[in-house]
C-alpha cells in the first residue's frame, strides 16, 4: 500500500495567497496593456469632407502645442434638449495643456491611455445661443451666455441649458466672460469653500498675477478679507490695484520667512515647501493647494506630489492643509456672474490671440507667467 503525502495546510494556503496576490497585480497591467494598443481616436479614421463645415483646434498624438491643427470639422447639430451656441471667445487652462500633454500620465487612464480619445480641445467659452432644441425653454437664440464645454476651440459648441452655462452680464466682454469658468471657479471654491473666508481675516494668495490668482484675490476682498498677493515686481502695482492690501514681490521676500500669520493661503504656485507655508499659518489656519509646477515637473507623479504631501501633512497638523479640485458647475457660475455685475469682480485679460494661434497662446501660458487669462478670439 502506497501512502499519498499531502503538503501541510499552511504551505497551501502561501501558494494560493501568492497566486491570487500575482493574479491581482497581473490583471490590471493586462488590461493597460490592451488598452493602450487598442486606444485610438477618430483621426485614424477615413475623414470625410464635412457637410456643413466649422473651423476647430484639434489633436491627433499626445504631445506638444505643436500637435494642434485648426480644422475643417462638422458643425455639431443640437439635439432636443441642447442648444447651438456661436463662440465668440474661448480662454487657455493649464488643464488645456495637461490635455494636449497626457499627464501626468495617471489622466491618461479615462482621456485615452496612448492617444487622445477627444480630439477636441478647450473647456472656457462665452458666446450667443444660435438655434435651440424643442425642449430648451430657459434660453433663446440671440441669448449671451458663457460657460464650460469640452471642444470649446472652437466657432460652435452645443450645450445642455441644465449645464455649466449662465448668461453672461451686460457689462463684460465676451473676452471677459470666457476668462471666467475654470479660473473664477477655482478661486470662488477655494475661498468660499476650501479656505472658509470670513470676513476680515487675512488671507495670503501666492501666484496672485495668474488666471486663478487674479480672480482669488478679488473675489477675497468682496468677502471682506484682508488680502496679501505674492507676485514678480513687474505684476505689484497691477494685483494692488485688484485690491490687495499688501503685496509681496517674491524676488525680493520670501512670504514663508515673514511675521505675517495668515487665517488661509491659496497656493497657485506650490513653489513653497509645505512646513515653510504651514509656518506662517495661524493657529487654525487652513492651507489650499491649488496647483503649481509647469509642463515640465514630471510626467508620472510630479504634478500629484504636492497633493499627496498636503494630504499626508493634514494627518498630522492641528491646521487644515490639503488639495482640491474645483467642479465647474451652473449655479457657481451664476455667483460668478453676479459678482461681476455688480462690479465686485472684473476679469483681467493679459493677452488675445486669434483661433488659428491657440499653439502661441498654449505656449505662452506654459511658460507661467501670464497676468491674468489669455484669451481666444473668433473674429
Ligand atoms: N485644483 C484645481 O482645480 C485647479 C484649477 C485651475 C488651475 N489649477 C492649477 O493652478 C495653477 C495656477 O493656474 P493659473 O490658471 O492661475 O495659471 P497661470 O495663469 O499660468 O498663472 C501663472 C502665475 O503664476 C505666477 N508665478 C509664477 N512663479 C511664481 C512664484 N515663484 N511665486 C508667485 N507667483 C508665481 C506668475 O506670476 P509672475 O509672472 O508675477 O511670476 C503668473 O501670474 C496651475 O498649476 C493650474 O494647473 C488647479
Amino acid at each position: 500500500m502506497t501512502k499519498t503525502w499531502k503538503r501541510p495546510l499552511w504551505r497551501r494556503v502561501v501558494r494560493w495567497a501568492i497566486r491570487g496576490i500575482a493574479i491581482v497585480i497581473a490583471l490590471p497591467i493586462v488590461a493597460l496593456v490592451i488598452g493602450y494598443l487598442r486606444s485610438d481616436n477618430e483621426c485614424s479614421r477615413p475623414k470625410q469632407a464635412p457637410a456643413h463645415p466649422m473651423r476647430a483646434i484639434v489633436y491627433c498624438d499626445y504631445g506638444t502645442a505643436d500637435n494642434l491643427r485648426l480644422e475643417p470639422v462638422e458643425k455639431p447639430t443640437p439635439t432636443d434638449d441642447q442648444m447651438l451656441v456661436k463662440v465668440k471667445s474661448a480662454a487657455v487652462n493649464p488643464l488645456d495643456w495637461h490635455f494636449i500633454r497626457g499627464t501626468p500620465y495617471v489622466m491618461r487612464l479615462s482621456a485615452g491611455l496612448k492617444k487622445p480619445k477627444d480630439i477636441r480641445l478647450g473647456v472656457d467659452f462665452s458666446g450667443t445661443v444660435e438655434a435651440v432644441g424643442k425642449n430648451v425653454t430657459d434660453f433663446k437664440p440671440g441669448d449671451d451666455i458663457f460657460g464650460g464645454r469640452n471642444g470649446a476651440f472652437a466657432e460652435y459648441v452645443v450645450v445642455r441649458p441644465d449645464r455649466a452655462i449662465t448668461p453672461k452680464p451686460a457689462n463684460v466682454s465676451f473676452e471677459q466672460a470666457a476668462g471666467v469658468p475654470i479660473a473664477g471657479i477655482t478661486a470662488l471654491q477655494a475661498i468660499r469653500d476650501r479656505a472658509k473666508l470670513q470676513p476680515g481675516q487675512k488671507v495670503l494668495i501666492n501666484g496672485a498675477s495668474g488666471g486663478v490668482g487674479t480672480f482669488a484675490v478679488q473675489i477675497a476682498k468682496a468677502y471682506g478679507a484682508d488680502v496679501t498677493g505674492v507676485c514678480s515686481g513687474r505684476n505689484v502695482e497691477m494685483v494692488r490695484g485688484l485690491g490687495a492690501d499688501r503685496v509681496i514681490d517674491y524676488t525680493k521676500e520670501d512670504f514663508t520667512k515673514g511675521d505675517a500669520r495668515y487665517d488661509a493661503i491659496i497656493d497657485n504656485v506650490g513653489n513653497r515647501g509645505l512646513l515653510e507655508c504651514k509656518r506662517v499659518l495661524a493657529p487654525n489656519g487652513r492651507y489650499v493647494l491649488i496647483g503649481g509646477g509647469g509642463p515640465d515637473r514630471g510626467n508620472w507623479i510630479g504634478a500629484l506630489a504636492g497633493p499627496m504631501k498636503a494630504f499626508m501633512l493634514g494627518a498630522f497638523v492641528k491646521q487644515e492643509m490639503g488639495f482640491f479640485v474645483a467642479q465647474l458647475n451652473k449655479a457657481d457660475l451664476k455667483v460668478l456672474a453676479d459678482m461681476m455685475e455688480a462690479g465686485q469682480v472684473t476679469p483681467v485679460i493679459d493677452r488675445t490671440y486669434p483661433l488659428a494661434e491657440v499653439p502661441e497662446a498654449i505656449k505662452y501660458l506654459e511658460e507661467g507667467h501670464a497676468r491674468g487669462k489669455v484669451v481666444i478670439t473668433m473674429e
